[in-house]
């Protein structure tokens, strides 16, 4: 049974100190939150893959500051028990600090998360310093950074080579010392996320990294089904919403057309009160 209190930020280094695996999931909208939260998961994630899984873009390229303080309300109005954490967007935090403070702070503000997420590693640690240093919580990114898909030569799995594996064991040490909550690790031998994940005293939440990281993630839309455009391998489908969703329709569709719905049942009558 879920304790009903707020998930906090010392409770996800307590789950890593103690071994409880850490769960977290994308969300979009107050609905599917708010199913999220009553279903006991610690951590919501307002990702910016809400670009390609709600607006039918081919990255997260286009998303903007805007669109993330948006739909992280949403969320937020949802989520009784999660942690609620939103993405940085592509260029919210590289141009300046000024920039990374004032952006954060309005997803902070207006949006209502209570930490964000940003991708990069050595060459994000200064901003993740300026930001916790200003009280604002940072949940790092490495590995498959999908803002730096281009530079990356697509969605393409990394830390294979020896090179890229050492890069990314410096990059997990330098976002823990400037002051990250927990890291997020994409994409990259599961041998490799065990290293880092026992190496550092922040919690990792691995999404394709396998099961050694201290937590999971998943885009939820590929885990219930709802996203076919493009599936990763080390996406686990737990339900076929997608398709519930689509006959459901064509149920619909059908009886409209033959005049089945509505029926006596739901239709009002005079004096029928509600
Ligand atoms: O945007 C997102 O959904 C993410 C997860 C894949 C971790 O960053």
């Amino acid at each position: 049974m879920e304790s009903k209190s707020r998930v906090r930020i010392p409770d996800l280094l307590g789950m890593k100190r103690s071994g409880r695996k850490i769960t977290m999931l994308t969300a979009y909208d107050a609905t599917m939150a708010r199913l999220l939260d009553n279903a006991g998961i610690d951590v919501l994630l307002v990702g910016d893959s809400l670009g390609m899984v709600v607006l039918g873009e081919e990255s997260t390229l286009g998303v903007t500051l805007e669109m993330m303080v948006h739909h992280t309300r949403a969320v937020v109005n949802g989520a009784r028990r999660a942690l609620v954490v939103a993405d940085m967007p592509f260029l919210s935090y590289q141009a300046s600090m000024r920039d990374a403070v004032k952006n954060a702070g309005r997803l902070m503000q207006q949006g209502g998360a209570a930490a964000v997420k940003l991708e990069g590693g050595t060459a994000a640690a200064a901003t993740i310093r300026r930001l916790t240093d200003c009280g604002i919580p940072v949940m790092g990114h490495i590995g498959l950074v999908p803002q730096s898909v281009h530079q990356l030569g697509g969605f393409r799995p990394v830390g294979r080579t020896g090179v890229e594996a050492d890069a990314l064991l410096r990059d997990a040490e330098a976002v823990e010392a400037a002051g990250a909550f927990a890291l997020v690790l994409e994409s990259m031998p599961a041998e490799l996320a065990g290293r880092i994940t026992a190496g550092r005293s922040i919690p990792t939440i691995g999404i394709g990294a396998g099961v050694e990281c201290d937590g999971q993630v998943l885009v939820s839309y590929d885990a219930f089904g709802f996203f076919d455009a493009f599936v990763p391998r080390f996406v686990k489908r737990y339900a076929e919403l997608g398709t519930a969703v689509t006959e459901a329709a064509r149920r619909y569709i059908e009886e409209v057309r033959k005049g089945e719905f509505p029926s006596a049942e739901h239709s009002i009558s005079a004096g029928s009160g509600s």
